[in-house]
């Protein structure tokens, strides 16, 4: 693992974005794994000026999103398709039907799961993966659990996780209790993983996640079998083991 601490949110925002810009100029139908949350903003922002300035196109990029609440469409100004085309799609040129996201309201989640997975391996693997992690060490949607789903599947929320998320939502009660997230293998077949981490409450579990052991209570702490991670965070690691 590689990592990086910059100063604060905007140098790891354009640090980022800057990986994500080499990668597309290096392939430029590349599969890029998408995340949400407020983490990755920024580096939209950086990638949406990089396009409007002429340094950058994203014409033949692919894109697969992590996960989506379950029962949430596109005009669900909650969704996860929806925050995508507000911070990032509407905003470059991207072709709409190159990106992907597990479709929430789908009648049957299980074939969606299945679909999802056939699909990242039809557009051959994902290139570079852009992570997020929760408080409790989360990435997409799998939760800290006794075991890990390696297929994309449908989760139950840990209710840290929805109150967490709730700072989104009218209240507690309107954030989903299930979602679609692709699994621990889609993640780690990535071929290059970039992990994200901003402000200090998310120090312990970036902490464990790269230096205590690999367990699945602690779901990102299986990056550290993956052979290309890049962690950037903007906060002091302060890890003995570094
Ligand atoms: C969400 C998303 C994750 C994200 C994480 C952290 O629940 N499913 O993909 O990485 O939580 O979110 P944030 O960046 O807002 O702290």
């Amino acid at each position: 693992m590689r990592i990086i601490q910059d100063e604060n949110y905007a140098a790891l925002s354009c640090r980022t974005a800057e990986i994500i810009l080499a990668a597309v100029r290096e392939k430029p139908d590349c599969v890029l794994g998408l995340a949400t949350g407020s983490t990755p903003i920024g580096a939209y922002d950086c990638l949406a000026e990089a396009y409007r300035e002429g340094r950058a196109t994203f014409r033949h990029v692919r894109t697969v999103n992590l996960d989506e609440y379950a029962g949430l469409g596109a005009d669900d100004p909650q969704s996860y398709r929806y925050f995508m085309e507000k911070h990032l799609f509407s905003r470059i040129n991207v072709q709409r039907e190159n990106t992907h996201i597990p479709n929430g309201l789908a009648e049957n989640p299980a074939l969606e799961c299945r679909r999802y997975d056939a699909l990242c391996e039809a557009l051959g693997g994902i290139d570079l993966q852009l992570l997020g992690i929760g408080k409790n060490g989360h990435i997409g949607f799998n939760e800290p659990a006794r075991a890990l789903d390696v297929h994309t599947h449908t989760v139950t929320l840990a209710e840290s996780t929805r109150l967490a998320n709730s700072r989104n939502f009218k209240s507690l009660d309107d954030v989903p209790r299930s979602a679609l997230t692709l699994g621990m293998g889609g993640i780690m077949r990535a071929k290059r993983i970039l992990l994200l981490a901003s402000g200090e409450q998310k120090r312990e579990a970036l902490q464990k996640a790269v230096s205590g052991k690999v367990d699945p209570e602690v779901p990102a702490s299986f990056l550290q079998l993956h052979p290309d991670v890049t962690v950037i965070c903007d906060f002091d690691l302060n890890c003995a083991e570094l």
